[in-house]
């Protein structure tokens, strides 16, 4: 999708897991936090979806705050929007067990990110793991949502709900679901590890020297992209001089989405220019725009109770939308009500 949406029902959720990081953040949540002025959005804390792995439950807990401070802080807004933890609102987990009935076992198996996250030894892996996209789109359709925000490594979910969607339809014979589109970003869709640029930045990668967090100091700002890996060539003046340089192309993909400038206009100022001088202007963007994100954050997270707060009136709305949706699908179903 290119031209901005308007006028939609949108969701998106996150992994309440960690803190969020720059691949969140340019991937996602700015696009969140852009498209609020003209549709109507609905951000989750997606906490069931964070038990497929494990998880401490009082780090659960706290991360589900932390989270809910950050984007906040980040400019998502809980008086005309909705955010709230997904485990809730009912609804989802109800719409998550007819999908796991639609779905077929083959649809399943052709997952990438179930393959990635399981690793070797598949059999080893939760149940919950497997059927995630399935909740997914539960997540989706149980508000007839149809603008999707997220990075690159959701698409083929995405893909999957409008699958479910229709199976769905063709099998009770109606068109009660909607098709679903994503709104992906161009350039940063999918944000390499600062210290290899064939992996994705992650939140799950043991060093957090590949990724920038939210929360970071500028110091550690500073430092991280200076030890960023590079190559030993001067940056070149054409967007092709960029081809086979992925770690050199991860930091100028960056620079651009943070200057608001195209990869040609970002090279043009830096072609011919060695990393250290282009390190310290991207360093200088960063701090700009994490800054008073971080500060912001630690504001918020002075007073818990007003974080719960926003959390119950955001699952109030949520269950307001969804539960009549919900309870439709039930009864398409055969459930008597
Ligand atoms: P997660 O942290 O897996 O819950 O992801 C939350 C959102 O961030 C999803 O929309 C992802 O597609 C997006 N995302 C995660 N990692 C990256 C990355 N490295 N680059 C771009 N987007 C990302
Ligand atoms: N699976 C998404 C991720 O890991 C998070 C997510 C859960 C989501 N439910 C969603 C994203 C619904 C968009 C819409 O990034």
């Amino acid at each position: 999708m290119s031209v901005k949406p308007s006028g939609k029902r949108v969701f998106s959720g996150i992994q309440p897991t960690g803190i969020p990081h720059l691949g969140n953040y340019l991937g996602a949540i700015q696009n969140w936090v852009d498209i609020q002025q003209n549709n109507e959005c609905i951000y989750c804390l997606v906490d069931m979806h964070a038990l497929t792995v494990w998880q401490d439950p009082i780090a659960l807990k706290k991360q589900v705050l932390e989270q809910t401070a950050i984007l906040l802080a980040a400019g998502i807004d809980p008086q005309k929007h909705i955010l709230f933890n997904q485990s809730s609102v009912s609804a989802h987990a109800r719409l998550a067990w007819i999908f796991n009935c639609v779905t077929r076992i083959g649809w399943m198996n052709r997952m990438t990110q179930f393959k990635d996250k399981a690793g070797k030894n598949r059999e080893a892996n939760s149940v919950g793991l497997y059927v995630y996209p399935n909740l997914m789109a539960a997540d989706i359709l149980a508000y007839k949502a149809t603008c999707v925000p997220v990075g690159e490594d959701q698409r083929q979910h995405l893909e999957l709900t409008n699958d479910i969607a229709l199976k769905f339809n063709y099998d009770y014979e109606r068109d009660f679901f909607p098709q679903v589109e994503g709104l992906i970003p161009k350039i940063s869709a999918r944000v390499m590890n600062l210290r290899d640029g064939s992996k994705k930045m992650s939140k799950s990668d043991p060093s957090k020297q590949g990724r920038i967090e939210l929360l970071d100091e500028n110091d550690e700002i500073i430092n991280k992209i200076k030890r960023a890996k590079s190559d030993s060539e001067p940056l070149p003046s054409e967007k092709e001089g960029l081809v086979h340089r992925l770690e050199a192309l991860n930091l100028v993909s960056i620079y651009s989405v943070l200057a608001k400038q195209t990869i040609k206009q970002v090279l043009q100022d830096f072609g011919g220019k060695g990393f250290s001088v282009f390190k310290s202007a991207l360093s200088d963007l960063l701090i700009q725009e994490i800054a008073p994100i971080r500060q912001k954050t630690k504001e918020l997270l002075a007073d818990e109770n007003y974080l719960h707060n926003i959390l119950k009136q955001g699952s109030a709305k949520a269950s307001a939308i969804a539960e009549p949706i919900v309870s439709e699908a039930e009864y398409i179903v055969g459930f008597l009500k």
